[in-house]
């Protein structure tokens, strides 16, 4: 089965899908992006993948290439000639192809751009076992509630977590955390969910709204506030949320276990909660 491209309405197998050199994304990191996965063959939260994908388009002064209607009808029909049951969409929209010059010239023509592959599993040992993360100072810019394509601090900070046998990078601002180089953060304490709150700081995930509300409706009390780095520390579990971690447990920061070094009740209650959400 094919992975498939996408370039400005046309679908080509993925290797043959181009763009120029001289697009604005290339060269400025001007564009912005959306993940979106299928569970078997079933778009998951698309509406609310467009909706930020239209947020983050404005927030850039870019005006989207269509609306979210046509990128519904768009994804579901390269979902299908790629054929996969559990498929990553990835979609991104750049200010399109000028001269480089740092001034937005007038009259572009946005570049979308979409690929769509077979989605590729955590190992389930991670899953069952936990991972570990590792803090670095946050050194984002500050509009990261922008889901921009300029990800080099994030690419860095996977490689930092790499480097030191961690999963993922935990970003630290001003002593407080924000979120993971790919994913939210969310702490338990005292039974009840704890997590840092929308902001410039993070991106609002949409697994993590989806985690929020099942735990509201699982009668688990949730706070959206700010954390500091010391709770995160102490905290009785700590979990990862995002598109490609789901929910994620997290069972070591910066080489120190948490709690007992094994993924907690909660988690593994939220989890099986957004197993079945998702089935
Ligand atoms: N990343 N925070 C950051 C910085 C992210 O890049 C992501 C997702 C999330 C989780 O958001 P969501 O639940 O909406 O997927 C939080 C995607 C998957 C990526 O860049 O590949």
């Amino acid at each position: 089965m094919p992975d498939i491209g996408f370039v400005n309405g046309q679908f080509a197998p993925l290797a043959e899908a181009t763009v120029s050199v001289e697009d604005r994304g290339f060269q400025f990191g001007d564009g912005i992006y959306e993940v979106i996965r299928t569970y078997g063959g079933e778009l998951f939260q698309a509406q609310a993948h467009l909706e930020r994908l239209a947020r983050s388009a404005q927030a850039i002064q870019l005006t989207l290439p269509y609306d979210l209607p046509k990128w519904m009808a768009y994804i579901k029909d390269g979902i299908d000639r790629a054929g996969y049951r559990e498929s990553k969409v990835y979609l991104q929209v750049t200010r399109g192809v000028a001269p480089r010059d740092h001034q937005i010239p007038e009259g572009l023509v946005p570049t979308a751009v979409m690929t769509i592959r077979e989605m590729s599993e955590l190992d389930p040992r991670q899953r069952e076992e936990g991972v570990g993360v590792v803090t670095l100072e946050d050194m984002r810019w500050g509009r990261c509630d922008i889901k921009s394509i300029d990800l080099l601090p994030n690419v860095l900070a996977r490689r930092h977590a790499r480097d030191a046998g961690a999963f993922e990078t935990i970003f630290i601002r001003n002593g407080r955390v924000t979120e993971g180089a790919v994913a939210n953060v969310m702490l338990v304490q005292s039974g009840g969910l704890v997590t840092p709150p929308e902001g410039p700081h993070i991106l609002p995930g949409v697994t993590r709204r989806v985690v929020l509300e099942l735990a509201q409706k699982d009668g688990i009390s949730v706070e959206e506030r700010p954390v500091t780095v010391r709770e995160l520390r102490a905290a009785d579990e700590v979990f990862l949320t995002g598109t490609t971690v789901e929910v994620l447990p997290v069972v070591r920061v910066d080489g120190e276990r948490i709690s007992t070094g094994r993924p907690g009740d909660l988690t593994g209650r939220l989890s099986a909660r957004f197993r079945a959400l998702v089935a």
